[in-house]
């Protein structure tokens, strides 16, 4: 089994919603998370709006305080790092996040967007110039664009600029937070394939944020399904897809459009019942409970364990565990 780089314990983060005089209620964004992420590998996170997915990437990073739980990178607590080993955490972990549009100062020139972070994690490089030209080449773009704004350039490329920002700096592991949403199809692809070349090229892992399965599919190594600020099931991505145990994961998968209509009709249905409910006051127990069609009287009461149902195959869901 390959070295874990990144171990997420019991993460939780309480967004306060305040009143006029106090604290009126906490949304429960993440409530409890944990899993590892291994080097080399590209972990998918994948759940409806609002589950939590880009909370938990923010806290990963340390852009955000979390109410409870613990994040280590190569083993240390990133929450205790201060001084040059939270430089070096700044440096090995960056993000890639959906709107290009918002993501780049538009105040600023290419060469200066991107030698911004070379002067942050203090880079020495001789000639700046034809070291940040050679990285614009790699993503398709070329010298003349070194001087121009993102207002200037396609969502596309936009998104090449913001690739080049992140890993311009060499680091081990990057979330990558809805990449491609914001973009076409065609430019997609093309995006998509070029973080798997970069992947490799670069030896880097990834921690891949998106709703979109077909997506999630293509460029993960295992996958994470969250609902509710909960990981409710984590496999290997074929596995999850070929057999997918949480009611939930049924549901999200039995939801993928399929282009054949034929194969569409033969497909077993799973019925799916109403919206998620509030992560201010989610459901007793378990989570899905109120949409479940497998509901069981425990279910209300307890929360189910998170629980290995095959080899990397881990499920939260009472029809799996034992009472
Ligand atoms: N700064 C904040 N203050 C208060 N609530 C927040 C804050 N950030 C996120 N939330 C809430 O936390 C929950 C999780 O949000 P998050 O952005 O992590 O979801 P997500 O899974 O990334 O959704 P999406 O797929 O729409 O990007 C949501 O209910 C959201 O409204
Ligand atoms: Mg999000």
């Amino acid at each position: 089994m390959s070295e874990t780089l990144i171990k997420v314990v019991n993460l939780k983060k309480y967004f306060p919603i305040r009143g006029i005089f106090f604290t009126k209620a906490r949304v429960k964004a993440v409530d409890g998370v944990t899993f590892d992420i291994r080097r080399g590998e590209t972990l998918g996170l994948v759940g409806e709006s609002g589950c939590g997915k880009t909370t938990t990437g923010r806290l990963i990073l340390r852009l955000l305080k979390p109410t409870a739980g613990h994040v280590y990178f190569e083993g240390k607590d990133v929450f205790k790092l201060k001084g040059e080993e939270l430089k070096k955490f700044r440096k090995s972990a960056q993000i890639i996040l959906q709107d290009p549009y918002t993501s780049l100062n538009p105040r600023m020139t290419v060469f200066e967007i991107i030698n911004e972070a070379l002067e942050v994690h203090k880079m020495k490089i001789s000639d700046k110039e034809e070291f940040i030209v050679n990285w614009l080449r790699k993503v398709g773009l070329e010298k003349h664009h070194l001087y121009r704004y993102p207002h200037e350039f396609s969502g596309g490329q936009r998104q090449r600029i913001a690739i080049v920002r992140a890993l311009v700096i060499n680091p081990k592991f990057v979330i990558l937070d809805e990449p491609t949403s914001a973009l076409d199809v065609s430019v997609q692809a093309q995006i998509l394939n070029m973080l798997k070349d970069f992947q490799r090229e670069m030896s880097l892992t990834y921690l891949f944020i998106s709703h979109d399965l077909g997506i999630v599919k293509y460029m993960s190594t295992r996958i994470a399904v969250m609902y509710l600020g909960k990981i409710v099931e984590l496999a290997p991505a074929d596995e999850l897809f070929e057999k997918p145990q949480h009611p939930y994961s049924q549901m999200l998968l039995a939801s993928i459009p399929i282009p054949d209509p034929e194969y569409a009709l033969k497909k077993p249905k799973v019925r799916v019942y109403g919206e998620p409910p509030s992560p201010i006051n989610p459901p007793p127990g378990c989570r899905f409970h109120p949409r479940c069609e497998h509901v069981m009287e425990i279910c209300s009461k307890e929360e189910p364990p998170f629980i290995e149902v095959e080899r990397d195959h881990y499920v939260a869901c009472w029809l799996y565990a034992k009472r």
